[in-house]
């Protein structure tokens, strides 16, 4: 026997119905209407149910939540949802008109279990109230589905009142699915106009995801993908996670074909899982009931594929596949369009590439240009001195022999001598500079090629308090070089070196092979205790022309650098870790290749140049 409270009669009835219905306008959500009429009901002393009926079988839309009810309804209603037994198996759901009540609710109970071949457990059922009124529940005039209110007090006389009850509940719940349905409109309607004014740079991964949970939420669905097309494949392929699948159905999709003569790929298709035309045992395996499938197109073209499931058996409508499209056309030309803009981005960057390059290769060549033009110029000028030149040597020569000068005279011709001396150097050192190089690598030993600079480089400048020492592995090999090249390149090194040394030091030159990417490569180090170079010095120092000193005609280092660029090495420079002087190193490749040493390089045409 249940022990519920005592129940109202009469105006207190209707009083306290009436607060409840009150309370129940208030709601806006059916979940929330259907909650708030429980709790009133219950107060009142009631159990209740709340069932809602459409073609295909009943749901139970709300249940006092009391251990009897919900343990008798787990036995024969496994989800809320259940199919609709033969006409009249449950005399509860009714569709009459008018409100009955129902004295023997026990029998009504143990007869439909039976029905549904079940045993009730009796200890449950005597604990359900015997009485019951089922009052019809009407929305837009049409039968909606039915409250049950159960109570072992209750009367005839009562059902008048709860048919008003009823009434008002049923307008509730009308309202309450218009307001549904504007809600859902305007969500769609939101993501509608997110989509469409998010600009391709949004995180278009994230968009869609938010997009997706909106389309699963306004189309009841429990889960969703979305696949965008991938043109170049022809395959579809998963944009970001799926939404609410859990098992191995997202893994085995992820990325998928289909065939462009199967209508899948044409027309959406609404469909229980069941009779899925692929996939079917993956679907129901997640525990889904209904699919709908939607395809995806801009002008005719595909651009992608919308998957909706639900795991209540509740079928899906035109009206849902109406929605998937709209919103899923907008996800996918959203993808689309942030598609577009990284490969313009590509583009763009493919042709800034290009761009830099030319506009290099273009300062290249003209400061080749530049090059060969000085070139000319000083090979000329250098052809033209060297013969006024000879003749000042030897009018020097006789005028000192006739006059045998002392005094200021003689200082004055020492001078002349001098200067002139000065100036066959700068005109050797040019004409080293422009000559055109014919670069013969053969396979040399490198010691005696630095011994032998050494030497030159003693006898031309280094003062005694300069030391040079060399240092060399137990073995080098022999290495493809131009001998009389590289001791030129290493002179100029190593008189630099003794030169940035005013008060004397040491210059040490050491040669290795050091691997370079795997390949070894002969290396050469000239390191001085000098004075180090000041930043502008090594910023310009492979220039023609760029000296800090007195007497430089800043031609030594641009040399070097011809040189070693014609045997396919570098050259670099960089203060010693002590902070005291300079290391060159020059490194040249194991190959016979070579550049072309000629300071000239070939004449662009014309076109081009007026271009
Ligand atoms: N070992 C070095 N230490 C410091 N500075 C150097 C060294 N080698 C070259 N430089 C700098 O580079 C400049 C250019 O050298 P180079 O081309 O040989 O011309 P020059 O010796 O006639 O000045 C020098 O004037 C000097 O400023
Ligand atoms: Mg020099």
């Amino acid at each position: 026997m249940s022990t519920s409270k005592a129940l109202l009669h009469g105006d207190g009835l209707l009083r306290a119905l009436t607060e409840t219905a009150l309370e129940v306008q208030r709601a806006r959500f059916l979940t929330e209407l259907v909650t708030a009429a429980g709790q009133g009901l219950e107060k009142m002393g009631f159990e209740l149910a709340v069932i809602s009926m459409d073609e295909a079988g009943y749901w139970i839309r709300y249940l006092t939540p009391k251990p009897h009810l919900l343990a008798l309804k787990a036995q024969v209603v496994p989800g809320d949802r259940q199919e609709l037994g033969p006409e009249g198996e449950f005399r509860l759901v009714t569709a009459d008109e008018e409100p009955v009540l129902l004295t023997s609710l026990h029998d009504a109970l143990r007869a439909y279990h039976h029905l549904n071949g079940h045993e009730p457990v009796e200890a449950l059922v005597q604990q359900v109230p015997n009485t019951c009124a089922v009052a019809p529940l009407h929305v837009r005039r049409s039968h909606w589905g039915a409250l049950v209110l159960m109570h072992d007090e209750l009367k005839e006389e009562d059902l008048a009142i709860i048919r008003l009850f009823a009434l008002q509940l049923g307008s509730a719940i009308e309202v309450s699915e218009g307001f549904e349905q504007l809600e859902r409109r305007r969500a769609e309607l939101d993501l509608v106009h997110e989509l469409a004014i998010s600009g391709p740079r949004a995180d278009s991964r994230a968009l869609c995801r938010r997009a997706l949970e909106t389309v699963c939420r306004t189309s009841d669905s429990d889960a969703g993908m979305l696949h965008r097309f991938d043109v170049d494949s022809g395959d579809y392929v998963l944009v970001g996670d799926a939404f609410g699948y859990q098992g191995r159905l997202v893994d085995e999709y992820r990325r998928f074909r289909i065939d462009p003569e199967n209508p899948l790929a044409r027309s959406p298709l609404a469909v229980a899982a069941k009779d899925l035309p692929y996939g079917a045992d993956l679907v129901r395996g997640e525990g889904l009931l209904h699919m709908a499938v939607v395809p995806l197109a801009i002008e005719g073209k595909p651009v992608g594929l919308l998957s909706l499931a639900r795991t209540r058996d509740v079928p899906y409508g035109d009206h849902d596949i109406r929605s998937a499209e709209i919103l899923g056309v907008q996800m996918a030309s959203q993808l689309e369009r942030a598609r577009l803009y990284d490969e313009a981005n590509r583009l763009y960057g493919d042709l800034k590439t290009s761009y830099d390059a030319l506009a290099r290769t273009q300062q290249e060549l003209v400061r080749h240009e530049r090059l060969a033009a000085l070139g000319e110029l000083a090979a000329v000028m250098a052809h033209e001195v060297r013969n006024p030149l000879g003749v000042i040597f030897n009018s020097l020569t006789t005028l000192k022999r006739l006059l045998r000068p002392t005094g200021d005279s003689e200082m004055l011709l020492n001078m002349v001598g001098e200067e002139a001396d000065r100036l066959n150097r700068i005109v050797g050192d040019l004409l080293d500079f422009v000559r055109p190089y014919e670069l013969v690598k053969k396979p040399m030993a490198v010691e005696p090629i630095i011994a032998s600079a050494v030497d030159a480089a003693a006898q031309s400048t280094l003062h005694s308090s300069v030391r040079v020492l060399t240092e060399f592995p137990r073995e080098l090999p022999a290495f493809p070089l131009d001998a009389h090249l590289l001791k030129q390149a290493l002179v100029n090194l190593i008189v630099n070196a003794a030169q940035a040394m005013p008060r004397g030091g040491t210059v040490t030159v050491r040669a290795t092979v050091e691997p370079v990417a795997g390949v070894p490569w002969l290396t050469v180090r000239v390191q001085d205790e000098g004075v180090g170079l000041t930043p502008r010095a090594a910023e310009k120092m492979f220039q023609p022309f760029f000296t800090t000193k007195a007497t430089g005609t800043g031609l030594g280092l641009a040399v070097v650098k011809r040189i070693v660029d014609a045997h396919l090495g570098e050259v670099t420079a960089r203060a010693n870790p002590n902070g005291e002087g300079t290391t060159f190193t020059v490194r040249f490749p194991p190959t016979t290749e070579t550049r072309s040493g000629a300071l000239t390089p070939p004449r662009p045409s014309p076109a081009f140049r007026n271009g």
